[in-house]
């Protein structure tokens, strides 16, 4: 997987029907997406709870693409090496789930994968100003995490002044949270390259009636021109 900041349309699994996962992710990929964003949740860290490593590791073989692990949980390290085992691509952190994210990022290297950190809504983006050389991407939250479906929060600052940190290093831009061909293009124009897009991808299809994500990833895609 070589680096490059083309936009990305990552549509979050926590919008699919949970009974299908594998056959939600062959649809939606078929349809076009670029990554599969899978949404961890353990309710403590966030309200909500969904699924864990096993589920992860069951759905794997479906993602033909890039497995981008977020994980809502905390604590955080002792999880890492079964997502990891499971497959995930990047595995994303959130600077809020404990004092110790420097370490957690370096483990999640040190288990094979890509390291993420998120950012929640209200945290500055200097909170990873020290932290980029040792991560791929940084995940700027646009909803508080938990649900999907909430509405859009305007971090474009945020986003922009997290570009302008990162410069030259190899670290991705993912904005979480609110992506629909409204809200799109002011993430990419603030400098993002990975969109998770949830209910605006899986709203109106199925996996018997697959064509609505297609024309709704297409609609992401035709708003940033
Ligand atoms: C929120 C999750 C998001 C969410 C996005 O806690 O991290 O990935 O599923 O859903 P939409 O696109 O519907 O806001
Ligand atoms: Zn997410």
């Amino acid at each position: 997987m070589s680096f490059n900041r083309s936009v990305k349309i990552a549509p979050s699994i926590l919008s699919a029907d949970f009974a299908n996962f594998g056959a939600e992710i062959d649809a939606v990929e078929a349809q076009g997406a670029d990554w599969i964003h899978v949404d961890v949740m353990d309710g403590h860290f966030v309200p909500n709870l969904s699924f864990g490593a096993t589920t992860c590791a069951a759905i794997r073989p479906h993602i033909k693409t890039v497995m981008d692990v977020h994980l809502m949980i905390s604590p955080v390290d002792a999880y890492i090496d079964g997502f990891a085992a499971a497959g995930a691509d990047f595995i994303t952190a959130h600077v809020e789930a404990g004092p110790h994210i420097h370490r957690t990022l370096q483990a999640i290297r040190g288990a094979g994968a890509k390291a993420g950190v998120a950012l929640n809504p209200g945290t500055p983006a200097s909170a990873v100003k020290d932290l980029l050389d040792i991560c791929d991407l940084v995940c700027v939250m646009t909803v508080n995490p938990g649900f999907g479906g909430q509405k859009f929060i305007p971090l474009h600052s945020k986003i922009s002044e997290l570009r302008t940190m990162i410069g030259d290093r190899p670290v991705h831009i993912e904005i979480d949270g609110g992506v629909t061909p409204d809200t799109a293009k002011g993430c990419v124009d603030a400098g993002a390259d990975v969109l998770v897009a949830g209910s605006a991808v899986f709203k109106g299809g199925s996996v018997s009636n697959p064509a609505p994500y297609g024309e709704n990833i297409r609609a992401i895609r035709a708003s940033l021109a």
